[in-house]
């Protein structure tokens, strides 16, 4: 059966964590995986995780099943967190929540009941979108297509040029938005713009999906839900991923939720319901552990506020960094303007040079980041940056060409 099968091309960014573990040179710079690093290039439990699994472990009497939707006291921290507390759709008893395996988890999940309510549903992704945004949801069978985003020559949104392709949607369609820290790019919306598109997004009846896997590491906690928490006030229908992964840094547990909005309770059980007849026919039941640490320190303010400033030390060392290396590439490199990288937001900035100068870095200076020059800000170490910058300024002098076997010459 599956000896005819061919052998998928492994996932580039694999090949570089790879490439980089290998690597011997004590200089060496990881731009490449998404993960968020501290000064010590680790990426570190944190505290306030730390303290709410010991107590967990000690006071857990059971390992039996949480069933299909998870655990409901997260699910409810998790609609008080990304909602707000107040939030009117709460208050209207319009929302419904499931666990999931991560962000992945709720992406997946969302398609699949985007795919059961309205199998020929197109979803309408940004150019460019996080790259596993296409198998998760065209996985589902929904068909994608794109609509501009990004703007290499400012570093910002093309919201003029987003705007006219989204007003030639037809009803129903779904548009599915990073709700802040967009990844690849770092270019969000301003808050203006969430408003302007909220207003298109209800004329031509459209269906947001918003993918939040960064709250907190762009602006803060508030700031980074402003336009989902807008959309999901005014709209009927509006369903939101979120992952836990970055900003309690639980990567490895798969923890995250897939919250819907629907336009009146009734709806929203008779969804929701079928949300947990979609994940008992995929994983079943969530796992467990991540999402009862963070209800855990959800729920206890003493942790909840050790929390909140770990993860306000992580936003404000990103933003340090995006600011100073800017000011070093200023200085090493003054006939390029990387001054986009200091209006960016989240982990991600693409740094806009070209395949050829992404390899002369690796390859000559040992700094990784992905073929399309995306890089993790979080890689970048205070004491790095001289040596980063001044790699940059190399690559950037010299005119380098690649021969066919992706061998540099200058
Ligand atoms: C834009 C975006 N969405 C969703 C996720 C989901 O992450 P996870 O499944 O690890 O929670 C990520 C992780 O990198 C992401 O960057």
């Amino acid at each position: 059966m599956f000896e005819h099968l061919d052998a998928v091309v492994p996932d580039p960014i694999l090949g570089l964590m790879a490439a980089f573990r290998a690597d011997p040179d004590p200089r060496k710079v990881d731009l490449g995986i998404g993960v968020y690093r501290d000064e010590q290039g680790h990426t570190p439990v944190l505290e306030a995780v730390r303290a709410a699994e010991s107590a967990l472990l000690a006071s857990q009497t059971t390992k039996s099943y949480v069933g299909p939707a998870g655990n409901p006291g997260f699910n409810q921290s998790m609609e008080q967190l990304v909602l707000g507390a107040a939030h009117p759709a709460l208050t209207d008893r319009r929302v419904r929540s499931v666990q999931t395996p991560g962000g992945c988890g709720a992406l997946r999940l969302g398609a699949e009941l985007i795919r059961a309510a309205s199998p020929d549903a197109v979803v309408h992704v940004s150019t460019p979108t996080w790259a596993n945004h296409t198998p998760l949801l065209a996985g589902s069978g929904l068909r994608l297509e794109r609509y501009p985003y990004f703007d290499p020559a400012t570093g910002g949104v093309q919201f003029a040029a987003m705007m006219t392709a989204l007003e030639r949607l037809s009803p129903g369609a779904v548009v599915l938005l990073h709700a802040s820290c967009h990844n690849p790019t770092g270019a969000d919306l301003s808050q203006g713009e969430w408003r302007d598109l909220l207003t298109l997004v209800k004329r031509r009846g459209l269906t947001p999906f918003i993918d939040m896997a960064y709250q907190g590491l762009g602006e803060g906690m508030d700031e980074d839900a402003f336009g989902l928490r807008l959309f999901c006030a005014e709209l009927p229908e509006v369903l939101c991923a979120v992952s836990c992964s970055k900003n309690f840094g639980l990567y490895r547990e798969r923890t995250g939720s897939l919250h819907l909005i629907s336009s009146s309770s009734a709806a929203a059980d008779a969804a929701f319901s079928q949300l947990v007849r979609i994940a008992r026919g995929i994983w079943s039941m969530p796992p467990d552990h991540g999402a009862a640490i963070v209800q855990a320190i959800l729920a206890e303010e003493k942790l909840r506020r050790q929390w909140a400033s770990e993860v306000e030390a992580m936003r404000r060392r990103i933003e340090e960094l995006r600011l100073e290396v800017v000011q070093r590439l200023r200085r090493h490199c003054p006939q390029h303007d990387f001054g986009f990288i200091a209006r960016q937001r989240g982990m991600f900035s693409f740094f806009g040079i070209d395949t050829a100068q992404v390899h002369a870095l690796r390859e000559r200076h040992h700094v990784y980041m992905t073929d399309d020059s995306r890089m993790n800000i979080a890689g970048l170490r205070h004491e790095n940056l001289e040596y980063f910058a001044r790699a940059v300024a190399e690559v950037l002098a010299v005119r380098i060409t690649e021969d066919h076997s992706g061998t540099m010459t200058r």
